[in-house]
């Protein structure tokens, strides 16, 4: 079960091209392409004749042609040639998502395209900040659900086990959560005082010795998540501390896009306060953080198939009580919009 009146990420911008490309979204095929002009288009990759996919096809100027007989659809989806001497009928026409390029990204609109507004797309801050770097990775496949990995980002615990080499310290095996539900998700954090940087930070922050460390992690309906990371000299840090000149800030940005309920395509980037300019450490923090994050693929695609095919119950911990909050949310906005839907349909 998805929720459909969302933004979810399609693919990145430059994938996009005049090519016919098919995408998988909620278990939805589209085809994804863009018109002379460079505007995105998305269709539902079926043509209503004999069902074959239209990215199977041609473009054609700002149209597609269906590869088996010529069918043609505008950017719209209706079709606008068919062939045969009885005109056009009235239902060859194919569902068109609404599409917007934001952040480097394409993000599509899998609901009721009357719904879809530009301006609920995830806002992020410091994208054009020229005080802020970024790195980018590619995006990734994982063969899991897309909440395995939302769990996973309101998890600051997994990294003690998971991310040793990278994001984990002892601190962040016990040192309490607080979790905080808001209108659009939850926010699972931590403070963690005076001690030494875990690897992966220690080679980035500017300034020598034990740390004062933020892991704030927030997901917001329905899979898109900010990983905010705080460091700053012990004694300088905490929900009130005065933050230091030499605060290192790194924001990961994570949107996690159901291919269909067992796979999952998990685009990221992160945003840094330091060094905007320095291609040299984006490099190195893309293929850290690449490295780290093939360590939480390995995981997920084993606990989807332990999940799934398990003979004996599972249980919770305290520590997932900001997973379950935003598991048990989602579902209810999820089963209020398939009501909706039903008393429209009536
Ligand atoms: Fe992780």
């Amino acid at each position: 079960m998805f929720l459909r009146n969302a933004w979810y990420v399609a693919a990145w911008d430059h994938e996009v091209t005049r090519e016919l490309q098919q995408i998988m979204v909620l278990g939805e095929k589209v085809c994804i392409f863009r018109t002379e002009a460079g505007d995105l288009v998305a269709l539902e990759d079926a043509c209503p004749h004999r069902k074959l996919p239209l990215s199977k096809g041609r473009i054609k100027g700002d149209t597609v042609e269906c590869g088996y007989h010529g069918l043609t659809f505008n950017c719209v989806g209706q079709c606008v040639w068919a062939p045969g001497s009885s005109g056009i009928p009235s239902n060859a026409k194919v569902h068109a998502y609404p599409c917007h390029e934001k952040y480097g990204l394409v993000w599509i609109w899998m609901g009721n395209p009357a719904l879809a507004d530009p301006s609920d797309i995830f806002e992020i801050e410091h994208y054009d900040d020229p005080a802020w770097g970024i790195n980018r990775g590619a995006a990734m496949e994982l063969d899991c659900n897309y909440l395995l990995m939302c769990d996973n980002l309101l998890d600051p615990t997994h990294v003690a086990w998971v991310h040793q080499s990278s994001f984990g310290s002892d601190q962040t095996k016990d040192a309490p959560l607080r979790i905080k539900k808001t209108d659009d998700g939850v926010i699972v954090h931590r403070w963690m005082m005076d001690h030494e940087p875990a690897p992966f930070y220690k080679k980035v922050v500017e300034f020598e010795g034990n740390c004062d460390r933020l892991q704030h992690y927030e997901v917001r309906y329905p899979s898109h998540a900010l990983i905010k990371a705080v460091f700053t000299p012990a004694g300088t840090g905490g929900p009130d501390g005065p933050l230091h000149e030499k605060t290192f800030i790194m924001d990961s940005y994570n949107f996690m896009t159901p291919t269909d309920e067992g796979r999952t395509r998990y685009y990221w980037f992160q945003l840094r306060n330091i060094r905007p300019d320095d291609e040299a450490l984006s490099k190195m923090m893309s293929e850290d953080v690449q490295h780290a994050f093939e360590e939480d693929r390995a995981v997920l695609n084993e606990v989807q198939k332990g999940m799934t095919n398990k003979t004996t119950p599972h249980i919770d911990l305290p520590i997932d009580g900001g997973q379950l909050r935003f598991r048990r949310q989602l579902q209810a906005m999820i089963n209020e919009e398939q009501q909706v839907d039903r008393q429209m349909a009536e």
